[in-house]
C-alpha cells in the first residue's frame, strides 16, 4: 500500500472531526516569489468545479519547477506530468503574482486560472483555487514526503470546505515521471511507461 495512503487510513477517527481553522491567504510582498521559486511536486487536491474535477482525476503526478519569469512578477513554469498514462512536459505556462491583491494567476495558452496562496509551512504550497463560489484547494510541497502533520492539516482544511474523504484526489510517486535529464543520464533508454 501507499505510504500516504497507510498514513491516512491509520489516523484515528478522533482526528476526523476537527475544529475548523481558517484558510488565511499570504499577503504578498517582495519576499513572496524567491519563496516559491524552485521544485515542486503536486500531492493532492479536491475540487467541486467540474474542470478542474476533471483535470485532477487525470493528473496521476506532477512536478513542476518555478523559476524567474521575464517580468518581475512573472514566473516561468516547466511542468512534468502523467495525464492518465502519459507523461507530458509542458514548459509554455507561466504564474503572474499581483501583489495588489495578492493572487496569483497560471496562464497557459488561453486559461487564466487565479489562486489565493494559503499560509501554511514555507515547504508547502496550499494553493486556494477562485472558481466562482466552487471550492478548490492543492496541495504541493518541496518532496513528495510530506509529515503526517501536514497532511493532516490539509485535510482538515477540505473538511472544513465541505470536501467528504472520497473527494480528495491523491497523486502517487510511483507514478513520476523520468526527468528529462534522468532521461539524458541513461543514454538512448525510453521511459518506462508501462
Ligand atoms: C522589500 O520591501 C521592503 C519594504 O517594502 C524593502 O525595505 C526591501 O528593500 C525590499 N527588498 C527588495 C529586495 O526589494
Ligand atoms: C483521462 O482518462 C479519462 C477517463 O478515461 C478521460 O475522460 C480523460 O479525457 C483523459 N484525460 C486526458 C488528459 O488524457
Ligand atoms: C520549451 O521547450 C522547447 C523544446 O524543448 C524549447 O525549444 C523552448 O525554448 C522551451 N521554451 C521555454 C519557454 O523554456
Ligand atoms: C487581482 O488582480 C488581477 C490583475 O489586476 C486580476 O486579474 C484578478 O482578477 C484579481 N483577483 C481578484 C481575486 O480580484
Ligand atoms: C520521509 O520523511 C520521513 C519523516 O518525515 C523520513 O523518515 C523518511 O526517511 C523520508 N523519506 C524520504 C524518501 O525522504
Amino acid at each position: 500500500m501507499l505510504p500516504i495512503l497507510t498514513l491516512l487510513l491509520g489516523l484515528p477517527l478522533s482526528l476526523a472531526s476537527p475544529t475548523c481553522a481558517p484558510l488565511i491567504p499570504v499577503t504578498f510582498d517582495n519576499g513572496t516569489i524567491p519563496g516559491l521559486l524552485g521544485h515542486w511536486v503536486y500531492i493532492a487536491g479536491a475540487s467541486r468545479y467540474p474542470p478542474h474535477l476533471e483535470e485532477m482525476k487525470a493528473l496521476k503526478h506532477a512536478a513542476f519547477s518555478f523559476s524567474p519569469g521575464s517580468h518581475e512578477d512573472e514566473i516561468d513554469v516547466i511542468e512534468i506530468m502523467r495525464l492518465n498514462e502519459t507523461c507530458v512536459v509542458r514548459n509554455t505556462s507561466k504564474v503572474l503574482i499581483f501583489q495588489h491583491n495578492s493572487t496569483m494567476a497560471h496562464v497557459d495558452d488561453q486559461v487564466f486560472t487565479t489562486a489565493e496562496l494559503i499560509q501554511s509551512d514555507k515547504d508547502l504550497l496550499i494553493l486556494k483555487h477562485l472558481n466562482d463560489n466552487f471550492p478548490s484547494l492543492s496541495l504541493s510541497a518541496r518532496t513528495h514526503n510530506v509529515s503526517k502533520e501536514q497532511l493532516e492539516e490539509f485535510r482538515s482544511h477540505l473538511h472544513c470546505l465541505g470536501f467528504t474523504e472520497e473527494d480528495i484526489i491523491f497523486t502517487s510517486e510511483k507514478d513520476a515521471c523520468p526527468l528529462p535529464e534522468e532521461k539524458k543520464g541513461e543514454g538512448d533508454v525510453e521511459p518506462q511507461l508501462e
